[in-house]
């Protein structure tokens, strides 16, 4: 009955406040609507590029194992870290650092990770990309609340948890698994190698809540990849790209109606999403790393907010196809794929192999982005050493061996439109977020097709299976399409058909837009494996 009453008052109190963010878009505005984002930018001077080493996430240790299971703990917390060189930034944290530590598991092990909330506001951790039982995938109204804190109204930054006009809690419906304080989270692990990452996912709330820092990795490892001679070790580096904005004091610039984060949103003019003026290689400025002439295994992961990226190198190696890709989202493609440039949406993982034998010794190599502009062009650098080192690395022209899913096997198609409206705000089929609301209910292992189509930029994601995308606008994928996906990149009206397979366990489920900002102003729904 009190909870009841607790998310029955957030949701009233959200309503006046955020019919701003809804208002029809004016005329002159509808000329920049077509852009993914908005940029905000920092008003303290920003660091020259270059100075700062990258910086790798510390890998976790379980606490304890046994038989099949390894058991970690997070706990979330704000914290002062440096991340402009002499400024301190408050952050959302888990474990005391941003990125969060990285989980490194084994495939066909249980991995269970127990997250205690010290942070001011409740929060829920999904594994993006795991392949996860319902109860524990993070279903945005399953809150986690803070430590200590007596579940009242009167609780700083809980008011509103039950989301968005249109995102309120049906009365008839069970509220979100709520725990006090802690909860653990099981994963299977029945699932191949892959980079995974975890992250905050409250409703109305997940995009300040990742700005803030709510982010980190999560490897799956498997015999098929160890058998492989990719490089490994310290050759094998995750980066988390992101950019943000800070303030003269260095705290986190952030647009949300409601600084107080009471209400979900941002204002008007960033609806479309916020991009920031400064980018983050796994929490550090524009950070330079020392190669040696060797190849390396970079395991991008775009955990921006809105910002897509075109990363490419300068210089390009004679020859070209510099960024040769093993894998996306769901782990290894089949063969090596090399690009010259990558474009990588929210939530995207490219795993990218660089030899940076093929440069002369001594050559800076700079990691570039040409959908940026002024400081958002340039990422990182590479400065290749002059020293001869061994390396036994290699890409094989065969990296893996699975299923291509078939259109023949697909039982039905389903098509979601992802859309603005005039009055909801973002939204699926028209509809806005309602937890309990199911736009489809596939049947346990089967196969669906599902066809996406869009207003403007919108990339778009599944949780628990992977797919395979099958269709670009009616012809066949697109460069970046390749292999297991979990987030495919719409742009401004296209259409894509991806084959996905609804395997292993029922439940209720997110498809979502995963520009953040669309994601927290109703761009969301459930789908129910039944
Ligand atoms: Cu990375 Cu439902 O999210
Ligand atoms: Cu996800
Ligand atoms: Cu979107």
């Amino acid at each position: 009955m009190r909870r009841r009453r607790f998310l029955g008052i957030g949701a009233a109190a959200v309503g006046a406040g955020t019919l701003g963010a809804f208002a029809v878009p004016t005329a002159a505005r509808l000329l920049t609507e077509g852009r993914p984002g908005l940029l905000l930018n920092s008003t303290v001077p920003l660091p020259e590029a270059f100075q700062v080493p990258l910086p790798v996430p510390p890998v976790l240790r379980p606490v304890s194992s046994d038989g099949g299971t390894d058991h970690y703990e997070i706990t979330q917390k704000a914290a002062r870290l440096e991340i402009l060189p002499g400024l301190r930034t408050e952050t959302w944290t888990y474990g005391g650092s941003y990125p969060g530590p990285t989980l490194a598991v084994r495939s066909g092990r249980q991995t269970v990770v127990r997250h205690r909330n010290e942070l001011p506001v409740p929060s829920v951790v999904h594994l993006h990309g795991g392949h996860t039982p319902a109860e524990s995938d993070g279903y945005p109204i399953d809150l986690i609340l803070p430590f200590g804190s007596d579940r009242s109204l009167a609780a700083p930054g809980m008011a509103g948890m039950a989301g968005m006009p249109g995102m309120e809690h049906p009365a008839d419906l069970p509220l979100g698994r709520i725990t006090d304080g802690d909860r653990s989270y099981t994963y299977p692990g029945n699932q191949r190698a892959a980079t995974l990452w975890y992250h905050d996912h409250r409703m109305g709330f997940t995009g300040p809540g990742i700005w803030r820092g709510l982010s980190g990795f999560h490897l799956v490892h498997d015999d098929e990849e160890d058998a492989l001679p990719l490089p490994r070790g310290d050759r094998d580096l995750p980066l988390m790209l992101a950019d943000r904005a800070f303030a003269e004091d260095g705290s986190f610039r952030y647009p949300a109606v409601d600084p107080a984060l009471a209400v979900p949103g941002v204002t008007d003019d960033y609806m479309n999403g916020v991009l920031g003026d400064v980018l983050l290689v796994n929490g550090a400025p524009w950070p330079r790393l020392d190669v040696d002439r060797a190849r390396y295994r970079l395991r991008l992961l775009n955990s921006s907010n809105a910002r897509l990226y075109r990363l490419e190198l300068d210089p390009q190696p004679s020859g070209g196809g510099a960024l040769v890709q093993i894998g996306g989202d769901g782990g290894l493609l089949e063969a090596p794929l090399a690009h010259d440039a990558v474009e990588i949406a929210p939530a995207e993982r490219f795993d990218i192999v660089v030899d940076f034998s093929r440069y002369p010794p001594g050559t800076s190599v700079r990691l570039m982005n040409r959908f940026g502009s002024e400081r958002t062009t340039e990422v990182m650098r590479f400065d290749v050493s002059s020293r001869t080192v061994s390396d036994d690395s290699a890409v094989p022209e065969r990296l893996s061996d699975f299923e291509r899913l078939d259109r023949a096997a697909a039982v039905t198609t389903r098509t979601f439109g992802f859309r603005r409206s005039r009055s909801d705000g973002w939204t699926i089929n028209g509809q806005p977020y309602q937890p309990g609301r199911a736009l489809a209910r596939p049947a346990l292992g089967t196969t669906e097709i599902w066809r996406f189509f869009t207003d403007v930029h919108h990339p778009v994601h599944l949780h628990l299976d992977p797919f395979q995308v099958l269709s670009r606008n009616r012809a066949d994928p697109g460069p970046y399409d390749a292999g297991w996906k979990d987030t495919v990149d719409l742009r401004p009206a296209e259409s894509v058909e991806v084959l996905v397979r609804f395997t292993d366990y029922p439940g209720t489920y997110m498809l979502h837009c995963h520009n953040l900002e669309h994601e927290d102003m109703a761009m969301m729904a459930d789908f129910v494996v039944e």
